[in-house]
């Protein structure tokens, strides 16, 4: 799914956070936004998951205004909630609401337990899982649910190097498989350019055209 935005400006009380004349991803594009503590990627990703009000610009989703197609948008959270049941059933549980049939929710549940490494968690509480494992379950999750754009908050934060090498690898095979458009946030220069088609520099809520880590990388702000 194509993403565009076009005079993007979001506040909280009188600052402004975030101010973006336009930017675009285009359709099955790995995208990283990269930025320092306070850039605004979360209430960016937030705001094009639809989860965050009192924004004022326009989002076009794949030729499809915001509103009328956030069933194929997924966010994982910074901090992923996790309902209090099973692994297992956090993972389907997005599927279950749509009311997929069951016999679906276990294979694409199962598949992505597998690809996570995370199997032998299934039975286990979801709230009683480490910081890693909680997060490897929120991906699962959204695997899962396979969205068309997947949009992921520093995902690989405080993860060891073992199960980062995993994720990346499942977040290629997840676009790979359902073409599907990923953003995902992240401090780390070097994973950025390891796993993204391209980086989006945020700098105090302002795409930067221009940055030295990423020369030939960097997203056209359409300036
Ligand atoms: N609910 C809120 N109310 C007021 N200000 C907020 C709120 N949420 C975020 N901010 C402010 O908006 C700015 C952008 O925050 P945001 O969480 O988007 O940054 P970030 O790039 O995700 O940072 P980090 O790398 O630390 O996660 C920061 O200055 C932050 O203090
Ligand atoms: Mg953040």
């Amino acid at each position: 799914m194509k993403v565009g935005i076009e005079n993007l400006q979001m506040s909280y009380g009188k600052r402004k956070v975030l101010d973006i004349p336009a930017l675009e991803i285009a359709d099955g594009k790995m995208a990283a936004l990269w930025g320092d503590n306070g850039a605004g990627k979360s209430t960016l990703l937030r705001i094009l998951a639809g989860v965050l009000p009192g924004w004022t610009g326009k989002i076009d989703y794949g030729g499809k205004a915001c509103g009328s197609y956030l069933k194929g948008v997924t966010l994982v959270h910074q901090t992923p909630y996790m309902f209090n049941c099973s692994v297992r059933e956090n993972i389907g549980y997005p599927l279950r609401l749509r009311k997929e049939p069951e016999k679906e929710i276990v294979r694409r549940t199962d598949e992505w337990m597998r690809v996570l490494g995370i199997d032998a968690l299934a039975e286990r509480n979801a709230r009683r899982l480490s910081g890693g494992e909680t997060q490897k379950t929120a991906l699962a999750r959204a695997f899962a649910a396979e969205p068309e754009l997947l949009l992921l908050d520093e995902a690989t934060a405080g993860i060891d190097l073992a199960s980062m090498s995993c994720i990346e690898e499942a977040l290629r095979t997840y676009r790979a498989q359902k073409h599907a458009t990923i953003l995902f946030s992240t401090h780390s220069r070097e994973q950025a350019l390891r796993l993204a088609d391209c980086v989006i520099c945020l700098d105090k809520g302002k795409v930067r055209a221009e940055n030295e880590f990423f020369t030939d990388r960097v997203y056209s702000t359409g300036d």
